[in-house]
């Protein structure tokens, strides 16, 4: 009897990611939010697939004895030390344009709460009050909206909100000036960003350079009527100055999908009714998943059948 290449799904994935891996695996299942699962799991595996809640990081990897290829089904890869395992030998995939249109779609969805207090009302509502006059909101229309972060996520939101007729600003020192004005985007400082936007977008990787990028300072710099958007990755917000700033109303209101730790569930900021919090969903739609999961797998069986994985 031959054995099969072991792959460990460590998160849930779409059943399109499995049946992608297709007949030649055994594959095993564990918890990986789960310390106490995950490392005696990925102990004797040839391949992990995860999505961010699983922590694949030098312990993890050191624990592996046999593993070949760490594969994450989404855009980041701030969940895995990619050092330690380029240092093990083992390859690191991801899908990095599987979920773009649903952050974007789900960022649209935060200022559009955020400026008509959908979430508040349906609570209220539901709660038995008919309330019309404190959930009246504002109109997205000549207003600015700054994105942080001027990359493929950001870019759709640029987009999308420009068909509500906001005037888009973009703080990203990569992008030309040439990008910027195919997207129809002024590029500005940050401080102008900061000064000028009535929501504010940041859609940047998780680096020591950005961990804390929204905090105390940039919250000052702020209107008093703007809201903060982060569907990007936990952390890009100082959230202690968060909830202080709101305290101190310093800005209107923020939209906030990923934190700091996760899971995380009652937040100081939570208590605000000018907060939209959602659970980390940026990529939880079927069909992000299902791109994700699918692209994954496949660059899992061509590692492990040793061939060339081509670029996402
Ligand atoms: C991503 O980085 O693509 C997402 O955070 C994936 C996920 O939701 O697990």
């Amino acid at each position: 009897m031959t054995t099969k290449p072991v792959v460990l799904l460590a998160e849930e994935l779409s059943p399109a990611t499995i049946a992608a891996l297709g007949p030649d695996f055994e594959i095993r299942y564990t918890d990986g939010s789960d310390r106490a699962q995950l490392l005696p799991a990925i102990a004797d595996v040839d391949a992990i697939l995860v999505r961010s809640a699983t922590q694949v990081d030098a312990e993890a990897i050191a624990a592996a004895k046999k593993l070949k290829v760490i594969a994450r089904a989404g855009v980041g890869l701030d969940n895995v030390d990619i050092k330690a395992a380029t240092q093990a030998g083992v390859m690191v995939v991801n899908a990095p344009t599987s979920n773009i249109v649903s952050a974007a779609e789900l960022t649209c969805g935060h200022i559009l709460s955020l400026a008509r207090n959908i979430p508040a009302a349906n609570i209220s509502l539901k709660g038995g009050k008919w309330k019309r006059a404190k959930y009246a909101g504002t109109e997205l229309l000549d207003k600015k909206l700054g994105v942080i972060g001027l990359g493929r996520i950001g870019a759709l939101v640029a987009a999308r909100m420009q068909a509500f007729e906001m005037e888009v600003l973009a703080f990203d020192p990569y992008v030309t000036a040439a990008r910027a004005a195919q997207l129809n985007v002024k590029l500005v400082t940050l401080d102008e960003l900061l000064a000028q936007s009535d929501f504010i977008t940041i859609h940047m990787p998780k680096t020591p350079e950005t961990v804390g990028m929204l905090g105390k300072d940039a919250f000052a710099k702020m209107k008093k009527t703007a809201y903060v958007v982060n569907v990007a990755r936990g952390g890009l917000i100082d959230e202690e100055a968060l909830a202080r700033a709101l305290e101190d109303g310093e800005i209107a209101g923020a939209g906030v999908d990923v934190f700091s730790k996760e899971p995380s569930t009652d937040l100081a900021f939570f208590g605000h009714e000018s907060v939209v919090v959602t659970p980390h969903l940026g990529a939880s739609t079927d069909e992000a998943q299902e791109k994700a999961g699918v692209s994954v797998a496949k660059s899992v069986r061509l590692a492990l059948a040793g061939e060339l994985v081509p670029d996402a």
